[in-house]
């Protein structure tokens, strides 16, 4: 689709990928809606958007309220005629294993990383219908939603909550791409690497008090990544992927090795099935693509 002249809404634009996002659509002509819950880190990012010469205003929102989300809708058509594209990068991480969890920590998680999209996507869809030109969603998992990191591969962090909600998220878009994409509205999936953000610290201070309240940043004090991407080279490649409608944008390349291991312990597994000589399943391959709902 054609980006220049048409608007785009950056949910958890206030800060990190959000910034980058926002300074790049607006680099690609798009007028920028930046929203945020923190209203003050949306109004930086839409300075910084204007000083250089392009277009944004500032809202606050908080993506978990559907009636904020409809606030927010309804205010950005009214001030801008019509929604083309919406970004949604709310997203919570913590350091927790798996059997360790507690129910409210699974609702935290479900809350951020996979209901905060669904939730603005059914907000905005109306709009993003009503003008009936092409128009594009893009919602934020990680290369954690593709790939399953133990401790020992991310210093002894323990990403399970993150890594289950993110995974779930790009089935939840596998899924919306191919029911919208008869009406010519594009789905994809940002997927970064390492990009430079503050998401320990807005997790934790964000925390509403129905999942615990705020806690403190288990960052506090550290140094940022310095191996992390710089968050505006994350804007491009979020505008070329709309503008050529991919599925997964992807921000850093040396996953890739990773990805391909991962499919071919699938493929591994299928043999071992077929291995073990079942004998049906050339018939249930075969069912997968009959056209028939499941049983
Ligand atoms: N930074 C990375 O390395 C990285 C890697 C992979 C995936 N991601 C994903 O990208 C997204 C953004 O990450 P980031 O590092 O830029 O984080 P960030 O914390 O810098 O940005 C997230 C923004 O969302 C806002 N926010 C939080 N709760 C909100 C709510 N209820 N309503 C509206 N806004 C809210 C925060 O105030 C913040 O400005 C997340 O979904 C994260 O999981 C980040």
């Amino acid at each position: 689709m054609e980006l220049a002249g048409k608007t785009a809404v950056i949910i958890g634009g206030g800060g990190g990928i959000g910034r980058g996002v926002s300074l790049g659509l607006a680099a690609a002509g798009m007028n920028v809606v930046v929203a945020d819950l923190e209203s003050g880190t949306a109004q930086s990012v839409a300075d910084e958007v204007n000083a250089a010469g392009n277009r944004a205003f500032a809202a606050t929102v908080d993506a978990t309220d559907p009636a904020s989300l409809d606030e927010l809708a309804r205010l950005v058509v009214r001030e801008n005629g019509a929604v083309h594209v919406l970004v949604n990068l709310v997203g919570v991480i913590t350091n927790r294993r798996l059997d360790k969890a507690s129910e409210g920590e699974w609702a935290w998680f479900f809350e951020f990383n996979v209901m905060a999209h669904v939730r603005g996507n059914n907000a905005f869809l109306p709009h993003l219908r009503a003008h009936g030109e092409p128009a594009h969603i893009v919602n934020t998992s990680s290369m954690a939603g593709l790939l399953a990191l133990g401790p020992a591969m991310v210093g002894g962090f323990n990403n399970g909550l993150y890594t289950t909600t993110k995974h779930a998220l790009i089935g939840y878009c596998d899924m919306l791409r191919m029911e919208l994409e008869p009406e010519g509205i594009g789905v994809s999936v940002l997927c970064p690497g390492l990009v430079a953000g503050n998401l320990s610290a807005t997790s934790a201070r964000n925390r509403p008090d129905r999942f615990g309240g705020p806690v403190a940043n288990p960052r506090e004090g550290m140094a940022p990544n310095s191996a992390a991407m710089p968050n505006e080279r994350v804007g491009p490649i979020v505008a070329r992927a709309i503008a050529e409608n991919r599925f997964y944008i992807f921000t850093h390349r040396d996953p890739q090795q990773l990805v391909a291991e991962r499919h071919a312990q699938v493929t591994a597994d299928l043999a071992f099935l077929d291995a073990q000589s079942v004998g049906e399943t050339g018939g249930a391959h075969r069912a997968f693509r009959s056209g028939r709902p499941p049983e």
